[in-house]
């Protein structure tokens, strides 16, 4: 057994209080109820880091995100949406445990620290063009202007798409994210439609790469192909999964971290003296506002959660944001410390899920906002508070990010 039963309460998601501050109301329920109950989103809530670590590594959570969207939906919707959930059940994360193995194999091939040294080049020349080209107006929508194309570039030149292709690919990939945070209908076909269109742009792509293969992971995956080792459907669907797992989320590291700077001047200023604690900040940022605050599980069998049984088939939300913000593991967990050592966060996940593109998402952001300190000294806010929209069914994001220089 683990923890004494404190008893499990019952926790109301969608109230002012959350929605204004997701950390506030997750610091209460972790204090109160380790284990909560969501019964908006018939689900648990775990927030303690022991209880959200041990349910990252156990076996037995299977991931959950996708199957709980579309079961809200009727019938008729279910099948409308059929195409969408063709794609998303190859896609590495929501397959069955062996074809998980199989494209994680895959991609470990390509995703390795030569392949991250390989585009570092790249990230450095694409942030310098996005500064470039605002520097006449003085000003930036920061999200807008940089931590959404920077990553949609590195993205574009992974899967081998042509540098015209990238407004494009940054378009499907914005529609693309309701799939992930609870959209409605009217958001679930406009991003059925996007899945569909760039699954059709990539197999263009792919009979191009067949006749003449590069350095990128669509030929890395017909490779495989030409090997038996995966389908074209499965390569496809893997690149759109690519293209979400690894744009969003990095931009909103990028945006989030600038925030969590402005709001901490001093942290700033040693960071601006001493950029080579950017390492460190990257780590603190992905711990205080990492883009990922919830994973959804599904428990397979029954489990013992925070010390009580749970029922096989009960869904679980893990609050990586709870944990991380944990004071059990975190001395001041309150605190944006950028000199902050064995920072063991889990804004990456933990186990057998974690992050391929970590290592990237990490030298992407350590880059971008290098040069961006380093070529903009009067880097400031132009914004009294900052444009925070919230991400079902917990967290938040940049709607925008207005800075002057
Ligand atoms: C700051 C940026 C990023 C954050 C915070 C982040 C976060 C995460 C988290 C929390 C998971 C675990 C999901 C789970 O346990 O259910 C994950 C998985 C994954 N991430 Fe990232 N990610 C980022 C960037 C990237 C990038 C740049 C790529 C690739 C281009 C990428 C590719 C993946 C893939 C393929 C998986 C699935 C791994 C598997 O199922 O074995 N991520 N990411």
């Amino acid at each position: 057994m683990g923890e004494p039963a404190t008893a499990v309460r019952d926790y109301d998601l969608f109230t002012p209080e959350v929605m204004a501050d997701h950390n506030a109301f997750l610091r209460r329920v972790r204090d109160e109820s380790p284990l909560a109950r969501l019964p908006q989103l018939d689900a648990y809530l775990l927030t303690r880091y022991a209880d959200v670590n041990a349910a990252l590594r156990d076996k037995r959570m299977d991931t959950a995100n996708m199957a709980r969207v579309l079961h809200r939906l009727t019938p008729a919707e279910q099948e409308e949406l059929a195409p969408v959930r063709r794609s998303i059940e190859m896609w590495m994360g929501h397959t069955v445990p062996a074809d998980h193995l199989r494209f994680q194999q895959l991609l470990k091939h390509y995703f390795t620290p030569a392949m991250v040294d390989r585009l570092r080049p790249r990230v450095r020349a694409f942030t310098h063009e996005l500064l470039d080209a605002a520097q006449p107006a003085g000003r930036m929508d920061v999200v807008h202007d940089l931590a959404y194309p920077l990553p949609a570039n590195v993205i574009a030149a992974l899967l081998g798409m042509p540098a015209g292709d990238r407004e494009q690919l940054q378009a499907w990939s914005r529609d693309i994210v309701p799939i992930f945070a609870n959209g409605g209908l009217a958001e679930l076909r406009q991003a059925q439609r996007s899945v569909v269109e760039m699954q059709e742009y990539l197999r263009g792509l792919a009979a191009e790469r067949r006749r003449d293969p590069r350095d990128d992971v669509l030929s890395m995956f017909l490779a495989a192909e030409a090997e038996g080792v995966l389908t074209e459907d499965e390569a496809v669907a893997n690149c759109v999964l690519l293209l979400f797992a690894g744009h969003e989320t990095t931009a909103n590291l990028i945006a989030n971290g600038l925030v969590l700077l402005f709001e901490n001047p001093g942290r700033m200023e040693l960071l601006r003296a001493q950029p080579e604690l950017m390492p460190l900040a990257v780590e603190e940022m992905l711990r205080c506002d990492g883009p990922v605050a919830v994973l959804g599980r599904v428990a397979t069998a029954p489990v013992e959660l925070a010390g009580h049984p749970v029922p096989a088939g009960s869904h679980v939300y893990l609050a990586i944001a709870a944990a991380n913000r944990d004071p059990d593991v975190f001395a001041e967990p309150e605190v944006f410390d950028i000199t902050r050592r064995r920072n063991r966060h889990l804004g990456f996940g933990m186990g057998a899920f974690y992050c391929l593109g970590a290592a990237l998402a990490r030298m992407e952001t350590d880059e971008c906002l290098r040069i961006l300190l380093a070529r903009r000294p009067g880097l400031r806010p132009a914004y009294e508070t900052p444009d925070w929209s919230p991400s079902l069914p917990l967290g938040h994001r940049l709607a925008s990010l207005q800075v002057m220089f």
